[in-house]
């Protein structure tokens, strides 16, 4: 007798931007009917759900994440009755769908900033985190801004600073007033009973800065290529304990939901993402694990932080890996497209719930964007210095038409220079057949979606594990170097990420190759 895990334990998530998915407006940036016409691709590969990046009305500094309205629609994405029918056909193709949920701020278009900060006696005053200068003038601590520049910002009609974690058009919400908690929480509400299967809870981690507003210590490591944001500790912004409560109310409303999804996104080290899942599992399901997307692509680092994280996940939790996001360099950029068709074998073979980044399945590179062009305010707020999200954000090439398929008019971004969905559908060697595949054998293998994790070998090169589940041993073997390499385990070949491999001849892993095995 198999007990049967929740959806989102054996499921994989595909990450959805929709400014960057498909135009159907001739708007130069996609839309909600864009998504809703090109679902077919996300069903065809063989996912369990969407999350999609913020819909929601917004003056777009910082793509979406700056929100003015939190219930309602972007005009630019579409309608409510537009997001009705998305829900509506995502569910008929079996797929789920989680919104963005971004508690930590709103945009300084929102009613309740605009109310805020009208007088210091406004009734939702305290509805955001407003302070006096300090003593000497200049902001109440030294806290930064992720973007560059002071967290907080003076407001001369009522002569306060407002803290913002992020840009300055993004003042931090003040969670230690039980109207905002209650008010966000009737958010999350809203889209549960609109059908919502979940949220992927934003920057999760700024939610109570410390109320004391010590100063955060510096960085002796920092080097500029951090970006100046990191010149700092975050030990007083980041993962205050007064962050948990929030989280396990948010929690209970999903439960009491139904048992809906939330994946929270907290950049941390592992015993932080671990306070994540909450002492009695009243925590998110999944809290992100960033790591593929952090760390070096060493297999000895990969081997001994997957040991630690499977130690340190509390009895009852479900891990998850994310190998891509858009915030992050994407991983073909990072480690090469060779590298990257094995990184994709270790994401959706790894144990736990796989998030998947919108055009890592076609191998998506970073594409260089004109200064004229760039939307990031990280990029934007730092001239110069390349840094900046906009390269891993680039519209999906559809076809090889006009404007890629992605759009009929000038995109909001430059098209990539990767092949496209329709092309690569054709092709067996292609980056999309190897993600099909590996995304089939995954499903049709429960060993590698609910098998247990058992470290099998690791050096300079070669990483190898086997998942093991009712009797079933699957073994996967990664050549993550360019020299050949014997395989540290024996089995048969199943899969292999080389493309027209013989797999009835594979007895060594190739340069970059990752096989799958059964033992
Ligand atoms: C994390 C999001 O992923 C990022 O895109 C955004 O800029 C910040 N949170 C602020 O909401």
């Amino acid at each position: 007798m198999t007990d049967t895990p929740p959806w989102w334990q054996t499921g994989i998530i595909y990450q959805i931007y929709p400014r960057s998915f498909q135009d159907s407006t001739g708007t130069g940036m996609g839309d909600l009917q864009g998504i809703r016409r090109r679902l077919s691709h996300v069903a065809d590969l063989g996912v369990d759900a969407v999350w999609i990046s913020p819909i929601y009305p917004s003056p777009m500094k910082d793509g979406g994440y700056d929100i003015s309205d939190y219930t309602g629609i972007e005009p630019l994405f579409g309608t409510l009755a537009d997001f009705d029918a998305l829900v509506t056909d995502a569910h008929g193709l079996g797929l789920k769908v989680l919104l963005d949920f971004v508690p930590a701020h709103t945009s300084e278009a929102h009613p309740w900033f605009t109310e805020s900060r009208a007088s210091r006696g406004s009734a939702r005053r305290d509805w955001y985190i407003w302070r006096d200068a300090a003593p000497g003038g200049g902001p109440p601590s030294n806290w930064l801004s992720e973007f560059g520049g002071p967290a907080w910002t003076w407001d001369p009609a009522t002569s306060q600073y407002y803290l913002h974690i992020y840009a300055r058009e993004q003042p931090a919400l003040n969670w230690r007033n039980p109207a905002v908690a209650a008010a966000m929480l009737d958010v999350m509400a809203t889209w549960y009973d609109r059908g919502v299967d979940g949220f992927r809870v934003d920057a999760v981690e700024h939610l109570a800065p410390d109320r004391l507003l010590r100063d955060n210590p510096a960085n002796p490591d920092w080097t500029p290529a951090d970006g100046p944001a990191r010149a700092l500790f975050r030990t007083f912004t980041s993962h205050q304990a007064e962050v948990f409560p929030h989280v396990a109310a948010m929690r209970r409303l999903a439960e009491a939901h139904g048992g809906r999804l939330l994946v929270g996104e907290a950049y941390g080290n592992l015993d932080e993402v671990m306070l994540y899942y909450g002492g009695a599992l009243d925590g998110f399901q999944l809290p992100f694990n960033f790591h593929l997307i952090e760390s070096d692509w060493s297999p000895r680092t990969i081997a001994a932080f997957a040991e630690r994280y499977e130690a340190l996940i509390p009895p009852g939790g479900w891990p998850n890996w994310v190998m891509g996001n858009h915030d992050r360099s994407r991983i073909a950029s990072r480690i090469g497209p060779d590298r990257a068709r094995v990184a994709q074998m270790l994401l959706l073979t790894l144990r736990g719930t796989p998030t998947l980044w919108q055009g890592d399945e076609l191998g998506m590179v970073n594409e260089p964007v004109p200064d004229e062009m760039l939307r990031d305010p990280w990029a934007i707020n730092n001239p110069g210095t390349g840094i900046g999200r906009d390269p891993v954000r680039i519209p999906i090439p559809w076809d090889d038409g006009p404007g890629r398929g992605f759009t009929a008019a000038d995109p909001f971004l430059p098209l990539s220079t990767v092949a496209s969905v329709e092309a690569q559908s054709g092709d067996p060697g292609s980056m999309l057949a190897l993600v099909r595949a590996l995304i089939a054998l995954r499903r049709a293998e429960p060993a590698l979606s609910r098998g247990s994790y058992t470290g099998l070998h690791a050096d300079d090169a070669v990483l190898a594990y086997a998942r093991d589940h009712e009797g079933r041993r699957l073994i996967v073997a990664l050549n993550l170097g360019d020299r050949p390499q014997p395989l540290p385990a024996a089995g048969r070949p199943l899969l292999s990420t080389v493309p027209g491999r013989d797999l009835s001849a594979a007895d060594g892993l190739l340069p970059h190759e990752g096989l799958i095995l059964a033992a």
